[in-house]
């Protein structure tokens, strides 16, 4: 803060931003060493879309379309609006969206989250609708976008089996279309690995990353992505070049931040708190299962960071149920903001075990009382 405040970022840099490069390149194993700088989730996805486009119209291919899944959520500008499903939140704006063909919303019992055989029969819908759209549309599509594994506001808290994105990291790949993992949400440790992605063994071609990144002390944001997509702007050629930029892009105090987080990242070994967060959300699941509550419980699930309790009630985002639940929650000391009848905990990961029995607590007497 003392050295700089902001400089341009367009034919400038500094050393913030190079050094966050590195540190970001080197979270990815230099899978996706080339980044790029903005402000939030929703303009990292839009970056992501433009780099897709433009990486095939730099090799002289146009491909208007998009693949994403249905329950996704990317943002609320345009192209993260195109990309997303198609429900109450974006619903008046449809008519302005661009082409994007949307795959079933995955649905897999989360018990058979790390059974392929099992989880297979049920995700099968998913693949097979996008080895369809690719036979038909494959020299149209510029790439797939997905929430790798979790699928938040949209999809409500939606686990998917790993099996499933390695298997569309796969078929994309063969199809030679680009793959976007969105990881605003599941990056930096949310779902047990540093990225979600990881699971698979695989890595996407792309990748946004915010919320965290910043830890929540300054909006941030970035987009990673491999040599190979960069190599496709790379040119003597002007018009080749990626010509987006925000006025705070790459924000040397944002970036001095998120270089800040990830050390403490690395040396409070983040990680082992996650797992430990992971174990106390399935201990206090497991006692729900023995308390007459349990009756009004559709699922419980949980994954590293993430505990869900989703309820059998049926209630939309515009109800008034989870509007409910919230005031009980914060008259009782806690914030808890259900989707419509799906109660997800998501805490810092500083959090301790007492902290988080208190939030189930809250939450119990709250389903007793108006669930
Ligand atoms: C997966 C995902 N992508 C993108 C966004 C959009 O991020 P922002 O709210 O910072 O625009 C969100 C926000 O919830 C998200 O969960």
């Amino acid at each position: 803060m003392n050295k700089i405040e902001h400089s341009i970022y367009a034919g400038l840099a500094h050393a913030p931003a190079i050094e966050l490069s590195e540190k970001l390149s080197e979270t990815t194993d230099h899978n996706l060493n080339r980044v790029f700088y903005s402000d939030n989730g929703s303009t990292a996805v839009e970056v992501a879309l433009k780099m897709a486009y433009q990486y095939f119209t730099n090799q002289g291919q146009k491909r208007t379309e998009f693949i994403s899944l249905g329950g996704a959520y990317h943002g609320d500008t345009f192209g993260a609006m195109s990309v997303g499903s198609r429900g109450d939140f974006h619903k008046a704006f449809e008519a302005l969206f661009f082409n994007c063909h949307q795959l079933p919303k995955p649905s897999c019992p989360f018990e058979y989250f790390n059974d392929e055989k099992t989880a297979l029969k049920y995700i099968h819908p998913v693949i097979e609708a996008l080895e369809r759209i690719l036979r038909k549309r494959k020299k149209k599509i510029s790439a797939i976008i997905l929430e790798p594994l979790l699928q938040g506001a949209a999809g409500a808290f939606n686990f998917y089996p790993p099996v499933l994105l390695r298997k569309i990291y796969e078929i994309c790949k063969d199809a030679g279309i680009l793959v976007i993992a969105d990881e605003v949400f599941t990056g930096y440790g949310r779902t047990g690995k540093f990225y979600a992605s990881q699971f698979t063994g695989l890595w996407p071609d792309i990748m946004p990353l915010s919320k965290a990144l910043a830890a929540g002390y300054l909006p941030f944001a970035a987009t990673l992505a491999t040599e190979d997509v960069y190599q496709k702007f790379y040119s003597d050629e002007r018009s080749h070049a990626l010509l987006h930029g925000h006025s705070m892009t790459a924000n040397p105090l944002g970036c001095a931040v998120a270089l800040a987080s990830l050390e403490l990242f690395q040396k409070d070994q983040f990680l082992s708190k996650v797992a430990s967060l992971e174990t106390w959300h399935k201990q206090f699941q497991e006692k729900i299962k023995t308390k007459a509550i349990f009756k009004k419980i559709k699922e419980l699930r949980c994954l590293g960071s993430v505990g869900v309790i989703e309820l059998k009630i049926k209630s939309s985002y515009t109800e008034d149920f989870a509007w409910s639940f919230m005031q009980k929650a914060m008259a009782a000391g806690v914030l808890v903001r259900p989707l419509a009848n799906v109660i997800y905990f998501c805490p810092p990961y500083c959090i301790n075990q007492d902290e988080l029995e208190k939030v189930y607590t809250v939450s119990e007497k709250i389903i007793e009382e108006i669930a």
